[in-house]
C-alpha cells in the first residue's frame, strides 16, 4: 500500500466529516442512503452512491489530541477489507496530510509473521489530493511519514517478536544489519567487552541465562557535524525479565518478552535519523540481556560493583533493568552529550501511576522534560512529568552498600526508581538527562489509539520529534 500525492480520483473517496457536519453536495441517493442508515455525522460509514467513505472526527477539548491519526487508523483497517484498489482524500494543510499519512500507515501494521493466514487487501495506492497544499509539499510529508511509521513499526515487529527468537544475540545481529545497511558505526561488547568495562550490575543480571548479554553501541553523524548536537539514546533491553530469583507469578511474567522496547525503539529511533539525513550527531545504546534463574543466578543479598564505581546491594532480582541502565548509563556519560534519554520498561508503578497510554517523564531539569512533552504531543504520543523529590532519594540507603536496588517504600517506586538511574548521570550531565518509564504504552493487550494490540513502539515517534525540535537551537 502506497500513499501518493497528486490529484488523482480513486475507487473509493474519502471525505472528513468534522462535528458532525455533512456536505452540503451530497446527491439525492447519497442523502436517501444516510437517513436509511440513521447516520448523523457520528462514526466512519461507507456510502455505495458515488463510492464515497465518510471518517468523522469531533473536535476534541483534551489538551493532547490525537483525532485525525486515530480516525484514520480505524479507517484504513475498514477501508483495507472493501474490494478495491485505490482511495483518494482531500487535503487541507500540512499538519492534517501528516497526521492522516501517521495514521494510515500505524494502522498498516498489524502482527501476522507467526500466522499461517495474514490478511490481505486490494487497497494499493491512496491519493492526497489538495488545492491548498503544493504536490512538493505533501511528497515531503508523505516521505516523512514513511521514513518514521516504517521505524516504529520496525520497532513493533521486534518486541513482538517472541523471546525464544529475539534473544539478546538476534537483536544484536539485527542493529549489526542496520547499520550495515545505513552506514552507521556499530560496536559491540560481549560478556568479555563488559568485564573490561567493569559493568558488574549489568552483568549480573545476565548471569543465569544461557543467551549471554550485549551492549550495542550504535552511532550516526551527519555530513557537517561542527555544529551539530549530540544526543544519547540509551535502551533497557530486556529481551526477557522473569523476575530472576525474586520470580514473577506467572500472570505478571506473560507480556515479559516486551521488556526490550526501550532497546527497540532506540533502534528504530536509529533507523529514522539516519534515514532522515537529521543534522545531530546521534548515538544508540542498546543493554541486551535475559532476567532468568539458575544455579549461577545473582542473588537477594548480592553486593554488586557498577561500573560507576557505585556498589549496589540487590534485595530484588526483578528490579533488573535499573541495574542494567546504571552501567549503559554510565558508559554514556563518556560520550559527553548535550542531551541524554533513556527509555525503559522501568516500573510496573509507573502504569499504576499513568495508566497505561502514557510515558511517565523524569529527569531534573524542568525545561528540558517540558520540551519534551512538547514533542511527544506533536508527534502524537501520551507523556507526563513525574516529578523527583529528595525524599524519595533517601529511600535507597543500604546498610551494606552504597545504594539498594529497590527503594524501602513502594509508595512512589517509579519516581524513586527514575531516582535510582540518577546516581549514574554524572553531576555535569545531569541537566541534559531524562528518564522515560514506557512501561504503560510499550506493550499493550487491546488496541488502542493508533495502536494494535500488543507492541506500539512507543519512544520513537516522540524522541525523532525531540531531535527534529532541538536541532536549530543548541
Ligand atoms: N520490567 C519490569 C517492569 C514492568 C512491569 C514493565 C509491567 C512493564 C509492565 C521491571 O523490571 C520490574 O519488574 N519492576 C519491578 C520493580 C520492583 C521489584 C521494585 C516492578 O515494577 O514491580
Ligand atoms: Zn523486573
Ligand atoms: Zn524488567
Amino acid at each position: 500500500m502506497k500513499i501518493l500525492a497528486g490529484n488523482k480520483k480513486g475507487n473509493v473517496s474519502l471525505i472528513i466529516i468534522k462535528n458532525k457536519k455533512l456536505p452540503k453536495t451530497l446527491t439525492k441517493d447519497q442523502k436517501a442512503f444516510l437517513e436509511l442508515q440513521n447516520y448523523k455525522g457520528e462514526g466512519n460509514i461507507f456510502i455505495p452512491y458515488g463510492n464515497v467513505y465518510f471518517v468523522s472526527i469531533e473536535e476534541s477539548s483534551y489538551p493532547f489530541c490525537n483525532t485525525l491519526r486515530d480516525a484514520f487508523f480505524n479507517a484504513i483497517n475498514a477501508l483495507k477489507k472493501l474490494n478495491i484498489k485505490t482511495l483518494s482524500i482531500n487535503i487541507e494543510n500540512t499538519k492534517e496530510a501528516r497526521e492522516i499519512c501517521e495514521g494510515i500507515l500505524l494502522g498498516n501494521y498489524s502482527f501476522e509473521t507467526f500466522k499461517e493466514k495474514k490478511s490481505e487487501t486490494t487497497l494499493e495506492e491512496i491519493y492526497l489530493n489538495s488545492t491548498k497544499v503544493s504536490q512538493k509539499d505533501l511528497e515531503k510529508v508523505i516521505l516523512e511519514a514513511n521514513v518514521i511509521i516504517s521505524s516504529v513499526n520496525y520497532a513493533r515487529e521486534l518486541i513482538n517478536t517472541p523471546p525464544m527468537q529475539a534473544t539478546p544475540d538476534f537483536i544484536a545481529k539485527d542493529a549489526q544489519r542496520l547499520a550495515k545497511e545505513l552506514d552507521l558505526e556499530c560496536k559491540i561488547l560481549d560478556t568479555k567487552g563488559l568485564e573490561k568495562e567493569k559493568m558488574g550490575a549489568f552483568l549480573a543480571v545476565a548471569k543465569a541465562s544461557s543467551n549471554p548479554p550485549f551492549l550495542v553501541h550504535l552511532s550516526y553523524k551527519p555530513k557537517n557535524s561542527k555544529n551539530a548536537p549530540k544526543f544519547v539514546f540509551v535502551g533497557k533491553g530486556l529481551t526477557y525479565d522473569s523476575g530472576g530469583l525474586s520470580l514473577k507469578p506467572g500472570d505478571y511474567m506473560t507480556t515479559m518478552k516486551a521488556d526490550k522496547s526501550g532497546a527497540c525503539a532506540v533502534l528504530g529511533i536509529m533507523q529514522s535519523v539516519a534515514k532522515l539525513g537529521l543534522e545531530a550527531e546521534v548515538h544508540g545504546i542498546l543493554g541486551l540481556a535475559e532476567n532468568m534463574i539458575g544455579g549461577n543466578a545473582y542473588k537477594p543479598d548480592d553486593i554488586l560493583i557498577s561500573r560507576s564505581g557505585k556498589s549496589i546491594e540487590v534485595r530484588n532480582t526483578d528490579a533488573e533493568g535499573r541495574l542494567v541502565l546504571a552501567d549503559c548509563l554510565s558508559y554514556a556519560s563518556d560520550l559527553e552529550p548535550h542531551y541524554l534519554l533513556d527509555l525503559a520498561t522501568l516500573t510496573g508503578a509507573c502504569v499504576v501511576a499513568l495508566g497505561e497510554y502514557t510515558t511517565g517523564v523524569m529527569g531534573y531539569n524542568s525545561k528540558l522534560k517540558n520540551s519534551f512533552i512538547e514533542s511527544a504531543n506533536q508527534a502524537g504520543e501520551l507523556s507526563a512529568i513525574l516529578p523527583f523529590n529528595p525524599y524519595l532519594q533517601k529511600l535507597y540507603k543500604s546498610e551494606v552498600a552504597d545504594l539498594c536496588n529497590i527503594p524501602s517504600s513502594r509508595y512512589g517506586s517509579a519516581i524513586s526508581a527514575g531516582m535510582f538511574l540518577g546516581e549514574f548521570i554524572p553531576q555535569n550531565l545531569q541537566d541534559k538527562w531524562l528518564h522515560l518509564d514506557i512501561a504503560g504504552p510499550a506493550y499493550v493487550e487491546k488496541s488502542w489509539g493508533s495502536n494494535p494490540f500488543g507492541a506500539s513502539g512507543a519512544g520513537v515517534r516522540a524522541c525523532i520529534e525531540f531531535i527534529k525540535n532541538n536541532i536549530k537551537e543548541k
